[in-house]
């Protein structure tokens, strides 16, 4: 059940189903994404498993997937969202989350998303700074509502990571530092008209490879929490984020329910059980869960240098270009064996280029490429005249739906529209 697999064959499985007989069945053309919606359902029952009886809210990251097959499937097995966008709000209601179960995050949300938001009763507009918070407040006085708000905490803890996604250091532009703690309460408290402060939350960053820095960060937000809670009451929740790490090919020690038991365990020592426990992961609930085929275009031989050409590049999938991020590629219907080919994709910068992987004495017609659930096509781009890939979604090793590119006519047609 959990990500890519291999039949007999030495062919690349969604579930039971070859990737090949899919992309055949599908009549489309690669690039295509294909994801597991039985697996990412299993997943986020994996998480719920980690809270045990404590009341909690999963709110998905949609930041990490936003295609309606994913959310409606996260949807029926009672998650939450966490957005940061009108758009990706309108989703999330569409895709069936109840709003008391969204949360907005974002530094620069505007005020139309504010408006939105609030109009919407989502559960809170998580306020990145003590300007915000004002600003919320002045919205809601606008629309003659009281806004939901929390305040997302900087924890200042610095988390091994790449430098890109990690969001909790004094430096980040995300969240109230711990100096500023006592004026965004201030803020609050005097638009106490305008405003109800229901939860404190922070997320430190993304690919955490285990508990420890989760539980720093987390455990700034109890004692902000536990000081609050002293002088007034109201809190519902605390969210100590998202950032569960996976396995992309280099070994993870935590599972995403070892960081929900180590927050049920932390709430009650610090005394805070009686509070809603909010979490925030995109990446462990569907990144191991999708994966993108591509067609070998040509290699390239000269001196040492042995390359693969694929049909998908940067524009298809940002991150090793933008982080020096490895994703596996194998061959589709065959085992991966050595020698290893550099594989690059069609997109004209030298930073289009996925690393060296184990392709075979000759490279293969097809590859796969593993772990694409996650800030994969939500990080797509059309460079170079490429249109976005085409998504295909399988259950019980059947397609269920399908994204079919729009294709370069489209993209052209636009283009000259401008
Ligand atoms: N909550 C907040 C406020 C966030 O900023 C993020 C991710 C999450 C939750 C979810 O984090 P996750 O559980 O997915 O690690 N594009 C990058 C990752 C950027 C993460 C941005 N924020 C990548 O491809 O690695």
């Amino acid at each position: 059940m959990y990500g890519l697999r291999r039949n007999a064959q030495g062919q690349a499985c969604l579930g039971e189903t070859p990737l090949s007989d899919l992309l055949t069945a599908s009549g489309l053309e690669t690039p295509v994404y294909l994801y597991d919606l039985d697996a990412i359902a299993h997943e986020a029952r994996s998480l719920i498993a980690g809270y045990g009886e404590a009341r909690h809210v999963i709110a998905f990251a949609v930041k990490a997937n936003t295609a309606g097959s994913v959310v409606r499937t996260l949807a029926a097995e009672g998650t939450g969202a966490d957005v940061v966008s009108a758009a990706e709000l309108e989703v999330a209601l569409a895709c069936g989350i109840p709003a008391d179960k969204i949360v907005m995050s974002g530094v620069a949300k505007k005020d139309g998303e504010i408006d939105f938001a609030i109009a919407s009763g989502v559960l809170a507009i998580q306020g990145e700074s003590v300007e915000e918070v004002f600003r919320i407040a002045a919205r809601a006085r606008a629309l003659g509502r009281r806004a939901r708000v929390a305040l997302r905490l900087n924890p200042g803890v610095e988390i091994e990571s790449h430098a890109h996604i990690s969001t909790g250091h004094d430096k980040a532009k995300f969240g109230i530092a711990r100096t500023d703690v006592g004026r965004a309460f201030e803020a609050i408290d005097s638009e106490s008209d305008s405003l109800i402060l229901v939860g404190l939350s922070t997320h430190v960053g993304s690919m955490l490879g285990e508990v420890a820095p989760y539980l720093k960060s987390a455990g700034h937000v109890c004692e902000v929490a536990r000081a609050r809670r002293a002088n007034r009451p109201g809190l519902e929740y605390v969210n100590f984020g998202g950032g569960f790490g996976i396995d992309y090919g280099t070994g993870q020690l935590s599972r995403p329910a070892d960081f929900a038991q180590a927050a049920v365990r932390l709430a009650r020592s610090e005394g805070l059980s009686d509070l809603m426990l909010v979490s925030e992961p995109g990446r462990s609930l569907v990144g191991p869960h999708g994966v993108l085929v591509a067609k070998v275009v040509q290699s390239k031989v000269s001196g040492d240098n042995c390359w693969v050409m694929i049909d998908a590049g940067m524009n298809d999938l940002l991150r090793p270009a933008l982080y020096g991020a490895k994703h596996r590629i194998e061959p589709l219907d065959r085992e991966p064996t050595l020698p290893e080919w550099r594989v690059v994709g069609p997109v004209c910068e030298s930073s289009d280029d996925f690393g060296t992987h184990p392709l075979g004495p000759t490279p293969p017609e097809a590859v796969v490429i593993r772990d694409a659930g996650a800030y994969s096509f939500t990080m797509a781009s059309e460079y170079n005249g490429r249109a976005l890939a085409s998504e295909v979604f399988v259950r019980a090793g059947r397609i269920v739906s399908m994204s079919p590119s729009a294709g370069p006519a489209a993209w052209v047609k636009r283009r000259l529209q401008a």
